[in-house]
């Protein structure tokens, strides 16, 4: 079947960090079943090339978004491998649940250098690269849910994927020069390996009541978000936030 020419995404080369497991597997798996050219990016090298193995990403490529180095060689080695780099999925993060009375500065600042500092600097590696190729692009970042509203022991997160969303703006308004477009999908709480057990407990199934569609996300729910935003079909879209959470953030108070 020949897909349809709005969110058509054959042939884009696109990196995705943080898709050893979870959302970021799924997002690769995504856009390589769309014909995307998929730059599968992680410290976990095992899983990426299995990824790759499975056909879900055509290139592996090791990636600490905490050290820039090695967001420096990762952007240089995925342009090498796959060509210039046109949609870019910011997806790599880390999740700290803990009162805040009781966070240490390592804690905070492991949450902080991954889902902030980390977002920002791998956007600004590929936009240099986007910039340098003169072709423009796609980034979208995943912030959360809880960078727009806030949840108990959850600080050092929401405060990042709050701050992430303002990056989103911030970089949007200043990168459309450059034809770069940057917008967030901020996902609701959706099921994968690290949070299964949890959502199936009673304390699970207690937030799942508070969500009005009464089901938690699955990573396939993200993946219209993921095509709008990452083909031209979201040609006019630039610091947008689309949020996928069944009806969360719209609860009743
Ligand atoms: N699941 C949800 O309910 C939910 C809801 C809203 C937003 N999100 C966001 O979605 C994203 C993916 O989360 P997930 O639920 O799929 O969790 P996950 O399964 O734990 O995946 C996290 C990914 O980030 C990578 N990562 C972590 N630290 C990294 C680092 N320093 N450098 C490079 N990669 C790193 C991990 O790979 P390695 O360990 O191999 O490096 C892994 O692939 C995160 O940004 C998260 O905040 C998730």
């Amino acid at each position: 079947m020949t897909p349809d020419p709005l969110f058509d995404v054959r042939g884009k080369v696109a990196l995705v960090t943080g898709a050893s497991s979870g959302l970021g597997e799924n997002f690769a798996r995504c856009l390589a079943a769309r014909g995307a050219v998929v730059v599968a990016c992680a410290r976990r090298a095992d899983r990426l090339e299995a990824l790759v193995r499975d056909g879900g990403a055509a290139h592996a490529v090791a990636l600490d978004v905490t050290d820039p180095a090695s967001v420096e060689a990762a952007v240089r080695r995925a342009v090498e491998r796959a060509g210039p780099i046109d949609i870019l999925v910011n997806n790599a993060g880390v999740a700290d649940t803990k009162p805040s009375i009781e966070l240490t500065e390592a804690d905070w600042r492991r949450v902080l250098d991954t889902n902030l500092d980390g977002a920002w600097r791998v956007a600004q590696a590929v936009a240099k690269a986007m910039v340098a190729a003169r072709r423009g692009g796609s980034i979208v970042n995943i912030a959360s849910i809880l960078g727009l509203r806030q949840a108990t022991h959850l600080l050092a997160y929401a405060a990042a994927k709050a701050a992430l969303v303002q990056v989103t703006r911030s970089l949007a308004l200043e990168w459309a020069r450059h034809g770069i477009r940057v917008n967030a999908i901020a996902p609701g709480y959706v099921v994968t390996e690290m949070n299964r057990d949890f959502f199936a407990s009673e304390a699970g199934q207690a937030v799942v009541k508070r969500i009005p569609q009464r089901r938690v996300g699955s990573p396939r729910d993200l993946e219209g978000a993921l095509l709008l935003l990452a083909s031209d079909a979201g040609a006019y879209m630039t610091g947008s936030v689309v949020v996928a959470d069944g009806g969360h953030l719209v609860n009743s108070l």
